[in-house]
């Protein structure tokens, strides 16, 4: 699943497609990423930074515009759901919709955003990332409808606008309060390179991730996650909490404007509600380390150092935040104990989903067996490991007449 090329992927749609819509003509191929994070958890919605790389798995789609105001759109990931059909007249929020919820909020919010949709589409998805894992599939399939409407319409709209009308969708249709880390990771990434993104100004800078002998390998601890949606607005409004608390003494609009030694000189304030201050210090902390961790990669530290805050990171968020849980626990304990691992994290929004390691590439394959083994015997579960590169944004792809992506 993870080595198709791209023709293949072409033609699988394609196939599907005529299925569906009888030929294929006249269709377009787009791609949307998903991401992975380095560093920086559960910052973006506290006005942090955080540390995120668009990767080579994401979702597909083979679109073409139709005649009419019907949309049809199909998963090859949700066959068993078949067509979901819909009206452009009627983009309300239907729950036997189930995923294409997902590109109809966008539509949604493009609507709000002046686009006066003409025509509505016929369109075959399809990701390679595994879905509701932390690698964003969802925002990764917002983003790709994001840049589908821009495409069919002129291209009114800037990357980072993409990335906010996805984000918008998530909050407002869906109706999770997530940051803007996620679809800005996907509208926006970079070949070779991390993103350092400040979530208050949205300011931006590409990083290049010069990783040497390692490797970003991801692990996917396929536990089942329920509710983590809820747990998530959980956490959301306990850092809300702390902030209200902690604007008694100081004018701030997100957490993270705060610094280490300023939330601990109001530690006295949560006297009441000390998982509300170890909550807002993980928010903190993990934003500190954010910038030494980046700054240690421009200045050409060892790599080492930024694996070590990677490490810091995953206690934080097990220890202060609470979302991580016996299987990342496992997965990332078990990371460190292997020599050609130099960094281990969970990453996105935790209670299940996947870890990060930097991995030395000849260890590649010892880390996975080894990982594997020691996961299994811990949790009883069987571990996912993709091997990713950091990748660039959303976008059409066009394949030209020798079946090559330009
Ligand atoms: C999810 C959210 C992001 C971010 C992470 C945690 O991935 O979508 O906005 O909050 O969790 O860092």
């Amino acid at each position: 699943m993870l080595n198709y090329t791209i023709m293949e992927i072409h033609n699988n749609l394609q196939q599907q497609f005529k299925q569906l819509f009888n030929d294929v003509q006249d269709s377009r191929l787009f791609f949307a990423p998903g991401r992975v994070n380095l560093i920086g958890e559960h910052t973006d919605y506290n006005g942090g930074y955080v540390f995120p790389c668009a990767i080579n798995l994401g979702t597909y789609a083979l679109v073409r515009q139709r005649n009419d105001r019907l949309c049809k759109f199909y998963s090859l990931n949700f066959d068993q759901l078949g067509l979901v059909e819909f009206s452009l007249d009627n983009l309300a929020f239907q729950e036997h919709h189930d995923w294409a919820n997902y590109p109809k909020g966008v539509m949604v919010e493009a609507e709000q955003r002046g686009i006066n949709f003409a025509y509505g589409w016929e369109i075959v998805f399809w990701g390679n990332l595994p879905n509701g894992a932390g690698l964003s599939s969802s925002a990764s399939i917002e983003v790709l409808m994001a840049t589908i409407i821009n495409t069919y319409y002129g291209q009114p709209f800037s990357g980072v606008e993409m990335a906010l009308m996805a984000q918008a969708a998530e909050n407002n249709y869906i109706g999770v309060g997530c940051g803007i880390m996620d679809q800005f990771a996907s509208a926006m990434g970079k070949a070779n390179c991390a993103i350092l993104l400040d979530c208050n100004s949205l300011e931006y800078q590409y990083v290049p991730l010069n990783l040497a002998e390692y490797t970003i390998v991801i692990t996917n601890t396929n536990k089942r996650r329920g509710l983590v949606d809820s747990k998530y607005n959980e956490r959301l409004a306990e850092c809300q909490k702390a902030l209200q608390i902690l604007q008694t003494n100081y004018s701030i609009s997100a957490l993270c404007q705060l610094n280490e030694q300023q939330l601990q000189g109001q530690k006295h304030l949560f006297n009441h509600e000390p998982v509300i201050y170890q909550r807002a210090y993980h928010a903190v902390s993990e934003n500190q380390r954010v910038l030494s961790a980046v700054a240690g990669l421009k200045n050409g530290v060892d790599l080492k150092e930024f694996g070590q805050l990677m490490g810091a990171s995953h206690t934080s968020l097990a220890q202060d935040y609470a979302v991580t849980g016996i299987e990342l626990d496992s997965l990332v304990a078990s990371a460190w104990r292997q020599s050609g691992c130099i960094g281990a994290r969970m990453t996105g929004a935790g209670f299940g989903g996947c870890s990060v390691n930097l991995v030395k590439q000849t260890e590649v394959a010892n880390f996975i067996q080894q990982v594997g083994l020691e996961y299994t015997q811990a949790t009883g579960l069987v571990a996912d490991f993709y091997v990713v590169k950091p990748s660039a944004e959303a976008r059409e792809i066009k394949i030209n007449v020798e079946g090559k992506n330009d």
